[in-house]
């Protein structure tokens, strides 16, 4: 007998019954984890017990502060901003959702976001979820923005335009000229620059002290040793930061996660800094890795990830399933628009590396012929 539809079908709203899940490659026991753009290297042994003296005094039995009081005083000593300009978020995801909430216009006027194309996923996915019409600049061939385009979009009045810098998935660095020149002219848009991967381009901070009132800064701690604890965050102007504060649950950050950033935040700040050096280190080993493969076009890389193109198409998605099968996860993005033949890795720990620079070089020569191949 075949499942009826349910009554309550007629509820689901079309947008989200139209929609797929965001969802990543689950294989058991991967060897290498190159697919998600996280820091590669774990904490070291001696951390722990910090941490353990942290959660010691985490009372299980109580909620946790608010809004992450003690943790919003950090980023904001470290920004130069007010403590109530922070907004925390369970991962910059969550602080996405919660712009768009916000900014999202009336029934009659309904916002519309503007992002450049490709960018992270979640923009998009987030905005087309509350209903939100979402325009995409398309980036040029080598991943830079186009102003001419920008512009033209910009003057439609979009309510958020978000800039992601470093960018995901092409991890390119988006001249922070351009962005300036068009944030002055569109004051009626709020610009969300997310430096989510800003670690792995020291020096390239948009976020310089007095900013514009259309400004907001976005980061993570996901990208810094620390995405299992969920954490993200926004500096927004302060009429802005009253608005998320309405949109956003109360308590959404857990003590253990607090606890946890704060210790790591405050204690470890040298651990820290040793990861980040390693893996932008480990990012000049893969980029020279993916440029000896046959026909590839490495990109330049900003953040923790390599684009190699391939001159054949093909050849992403089939490396992708090649290295699948060896239990080493990468991202193949050539189903997104302007990423055909596009493979993106992450960096990985040493052993790691060591893992898929073997495996690169056990390709099957068929692998990288235009047809005739098993891995299509
Ligand atoms: C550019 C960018 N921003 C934000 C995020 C979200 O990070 P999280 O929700 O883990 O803080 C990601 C995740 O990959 C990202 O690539």
């Amino acid at each position: 007998m075949t499942n009826p539809t349910p009554a309550w079908l007629r509820h689901l709203r079309p947008e989200v019954a139209a929609m797929d899940h965001y969802s990543a490659p689950h294989t058991v026991a991967p060897r290498a984890r190159l697919h998600a753009n996280e820091c590669p290297y774990p904490w070291p042994a001696h951390v722990f017990d910090g941490i353990a003296e942290a959660l010691r005094n985490v009372e299980l039995e109580r909620y946790p502060d608010i809004s992450g009081r003690r943790l919003r005083e950090l980023v904001a000593t470290r920004h130069g901003c007010e403590p109530s300009q922070v907004i925390l978020g369970n991962g910059s995801d969550e602080v996405i959702s919660l712009l768009l909430i916000a900014l999202a216009g009336t029934h009659q006027q309904p916002s519309h976001i503007l992002t450049p194309s490709p960018t992270f996923v979640m923009y998009s996915h987030s905005a087309q979820v509350l209903g939100l019409q979402v325009r995409h600049v398309p980036l040029t061939r080598n991943f830079e923005l186009d102003p001419g385009a920008m512009h033209a979009a910009l003057k439609q009045g979009p309510a958020l335009c978000f800039f992601a810098r470093p960018n995901n998935p092409t991890s390119s660095l988006w001249s922070a000229e351009v962005i300036a020149e068009l944030m002055a002219s569109y004051p009626a848009t709020v610009f969300v620059i997310d430096e989510a991967y800003g670690a792995y381009a020291p020096g390239t901070s948009m976020w310089q002290p007095p900013v514009r009132q259309n400004h907001v800064h976005m980061g993570t701690l996901s990208k810094v040793g620390m995405a299992a604890l969920r954490l993200g965050y926004c500096i927004a102007p302060p009429r802005l930061a009253t608005a998320l504060n309405v949109v956003r649950h109360p308590y959404n950050i857990s003590q253990t996660s607090l606890a946890i950033a704060e210790t790591l935040l405050t204690r470890y700040e040298d651990v820290q800094r040793d990861m980040i050096n390693k893996t932008i280190a480990g990012r000049e080993r893969l980029a020279a890795m993916l440029a000896t493969l046959p026909g590839a076009e490495v990109m330049p890389a900003h953040a923790n990830l390599v684009v190699a193109r391939f001159a054949n198409a093909a050849v992403s998605t089939r490396l992708q399933r090649y290295l699948y099968e060896q239990r080493i996860l990468v991202k193949d993005l050539s189903k997104y628009p302007g990423l055909a033949g596009c493979l993106r890795v992450s960096v990985g720990v040493e052993h790691e590396l060591d893992l898929l620079q073997q495996a690169l070089q056990q390709v099957p020569a068929e692998l990288w012929s235009p047809s005739d191949c098993t891995y299509n």
